[in-house]
């Protein structure tokens, strides 16, 4: 179906919805009343359609693949769609979801801010919305959200350089080169300026410098330096590009990358253009613990990661949707930071874990855990 054609179905739906005054804003559920609901068997299990933005990133192969995994395990039936990073790809894929009558949707969304028509169909059905790691935006239709903190993310990446460089103890100046995430991915502001409160005074005060002119004013102008779609490959000639105009005569000292798929992109560049590691390698930060980068970790390519353990975000998911089904009461820890311009979304949130590139932290934290296998990452 065409944008257009869902922008309709979604705007009836809508108005439907508006007819038979559904509230949006309580923290527990009653799925019984809905159109799907029906058996007693059907209450214990059930269609949970799993919507997740793309393959082409090790961490959402896992994050589908768990979450499916706990659902089945607990009786459920589940649809697993990847999208390809194309936002139409996955609206039609959520309305043949919904045509289906799923219990619940989870949506790890491509675009955050594309989804309100055709969750409108959702809740015009009686199907809740869980937002799976990003935020959904501009609609009310979404009923809760589980999410690793994200600001915590970016800071624990700005302290890490913070700490590394001496900056407190008035260390300076080093070159820095800042990246952000993916201008259409709700996660990517709240990774930038949580890191941005930590670095910008430095820059401010001139112990931080970017050569490429790149430092954005404040932490709203973030979108100028964010790579569409979180590429490797746009990363990776957006540093190629600086480091031919910027460092003819100069050494970069200190990449704030926000993830690690960015991370491998301007990891690429910098071997392309000689640095070495343990020689003049720069301070690379990252997010994720992706297998390539955990590997670049101990060649001493990239100087961290914010790990944030996947599993962790899929049982409390698996968690919320049972009792969603069940109408329990949804646990969330968090009622009044993620507000999606509708309204403020119940949110689960996890602490995110910063592991560094030194054998012993990855060996206790990724390996210990079971996360990885030691044979995986070449130990
Ligand atoms: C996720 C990150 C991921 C990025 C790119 C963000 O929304 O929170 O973990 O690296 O998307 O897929």
């Amino acid at each position: 179906m065409s944008l257009r054609k869902t922008q309709i179905v979604a705007a009836v739906a809508g108005a439907a919805l508006l007819l038979v005054g559904t509230s949006a804003c309580s923290s527990t559920r009653d799925t019984t009343s809905g159109t799907t609901a029906g058996s007693t068997a059907a209450a214990a299990g059930g269609l949970i359609g799993i919507a997740m933005p793309t393959k082409s990133l090790e961490r959402w192969n896992n994050d589908g693949a768990h979450l499916e995994e706990l659902l089945k395990a607990a009786g459920y039936t589940t649809s697993l769609q990847y999208a390809d990073n194309k936002v139409e790809q996955q609206i039609t894929q959520l309305q043949n979801m919904i045509n289906q009558n799923p219990k619940v949707l989870v949506i790890a969304s491509i675009d955050g801010t594309a989804l309100g028509p055709v969750l409108a169909q959702a809740k015009a059905k009686k199907i809740a919305v869980i937002a799976y790691d990003r935020l959904i935006n501009g609609t009310a239709d979404v009923d809760y959200y589980a999410t690793f903190d994200n600001y915590k993310v970016g800071q624990l990446q700005g302290q890490f350089i913070e700490s590394k460089l001496g900056l407190k103890d008035g260390k300076g100046p080093f070159n820095l080169e800042p990246f952000a995430g993916s201008p259409d991915d709700n996660n990517a502001k709240f990774f930038f300026s949580g890191a941005w409160d930590v670095l910008k005074p430095y820059v401010d005060k001139g112990q931080l410098v970017v050569p490429s002119g790149k430092a954005p004013a404040s932490d709203a102008d973030w979108t100028k330096i964010g790579i569409q779609g979180w590429k490797s490959e746009t990363a990776q000639s957006e540093m190629d590009n600086r480091l031919n105009s910027f460092y003819q005569d100069k050494k970069v000292n200190v990449v704030l990358s926000p993830n690690d798929s960015l991370a491998l992109g301007i990891e690429q560049s910098l071997d392309a253009k000689g640095y070495k590691a343990g020689a003049d390698w720069p301070i690379v930060t990252g997010q994720d613990a992706d297998k390539a980068n955990v590997k670049n970790m101990l060649v001493g390519k990239q100087s961290m990661t914010v790990w944030k353990d996947t599993r962790t975000l899929g049982d409390q998911v698996a968690k919320m949707v049972d009792q969603i089904v069940k109408s329990e009461k949804v646990t969330v820890n968090d009622e009044k930071t993620y507000d999606n311009g509708k309204k403020v979304v119940p949110t689960f949130l996890l602490p995110p874990q910063v592991v560094t590139n030194d054998k012993a932290d990855i060996t206790k934290s990724l390996v210990d855990s079971k996360f990885y296998k030691a044979a995986d990452l070449g130990l």
